[in-house]
């Protein structure tokens, strides 16, 4: 699908790896003039030079910080709430750091963000926000206490935020990814017995990769999405679909990464 932001000034928050920044050279070759807000320890610089947007290097942890760096680029008119983190414990062992780190940025970091966008968009007469929240807003995914209960914890955001900025023209949306090819994912990913447990559960066989999730942000931050907002956006394989598991059937192989099905005539 081809996507017009011409003319569109955009912020892509954690847009120097993997999902987010898949959305920024997706969004940039459709026209946006596009910040990425990042660490500088990600080399946000590096990533903007090669697809051509800018930086602010802010640690979305720190609310002054991203006010600050809101406010040393044009107002926006798309926001994408991406940067987050998610490490395993079990949950009789997470920490109080584990935690707090974890709902420091996914969560809190989001509805700063929110707010300052908002506030901007408000100014301007309207905008569009998309939150990247996760298949874990839904399940309870072990060892990934403080994550699920971050990535829920979106939902509430995404609901209440899109039914008070309706009025202002501000529309709010939520991508739902699955299992994502990123860095986040790489120890996954590079383990075939736990891909084939997962993909079981996802009927089309295999996990996504971060463009699959960047066209999907693309169209609910995009004016063919005018009538949507405080909508979710499963990017998932279908694997919220999948109650019981889809494969692992006499006629189902796993090939390392995705499963096929072999038909007979
Ligand atoms: N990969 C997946 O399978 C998957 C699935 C569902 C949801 N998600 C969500 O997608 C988003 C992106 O994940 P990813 O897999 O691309 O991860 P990633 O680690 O590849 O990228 C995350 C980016 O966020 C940045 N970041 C981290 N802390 C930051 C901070 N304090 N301030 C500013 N930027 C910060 C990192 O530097 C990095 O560039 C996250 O919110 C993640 O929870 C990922």
């Amino acid at each position: 699908m081809d996507f017009n932001f011409l003319g569109k000034q955009a912020i892509v928050t954690g847009g120097a790896n993997g999902i987010g920044r898949a959305i920024s050279k997706a969004m940039v070759k459709a026209g946006a003039s596009l910040w990425i807000f990042d660490l500088a320890e990600a080399n946000p610089d590096g990533v903007a030079q090669s697809i051509g947007a800018q930086v602010c290097t802010v640690d979305i942890t720190d609310p002054d910080a991203t006010r600050e760096a809101f406010a040393r680029i044009p107002d926006p008119s798309v926001v994408v709430v991406n940067a987050g983190i998610g490490s395993t414990q079990a949950f009789l062992e997470t920490t109080r750091d584990l935690w707090n780190r974890t709902l420091a940025l996914n969560l809190s970091g989001a509805f700063h963000t929110i707010q300052i966008a908002a506030t901007k968009m408000k100014e301007r007469g309207g905008g569009s926000i998309v939150i990247t929240a996760s298949t874990n807003s839904y399940d309870g995914e072990p060892d990934l206490t403080a994550y699920n209960a971050s990535k829920a914890g979106l939902l509430g955001l995404l609901h209440t935020s899109a039914n008070e900025l309706g009025p202002y023209g501000i529309r709010v949306n939520a991508v739902c990814p699955g299992l994502i090819r990123t860095r986040l994912t790489a120890a996954s990913f590079s383990d075939p017995a736990r891909l084939s447990e997962y993909f079981k559960h996802v009927p089309l066989g295999r996990g996504g990769e971060p463009e699959e999730v960047a066209q999907a942000v693309l169209f609910l931050a995009s004016d063919l999405a005018s009538y949507i907002t405080g909508a979710t956006l499963l990017v998932d394989g279908g694997q919220m679909a999948s109650k019981f598991g889809t494969w692992g059937k006499e006629n189902d192989k796993f090939d390392g990464q995705r499963w096929i099905r072999s038909f007979s005539n």
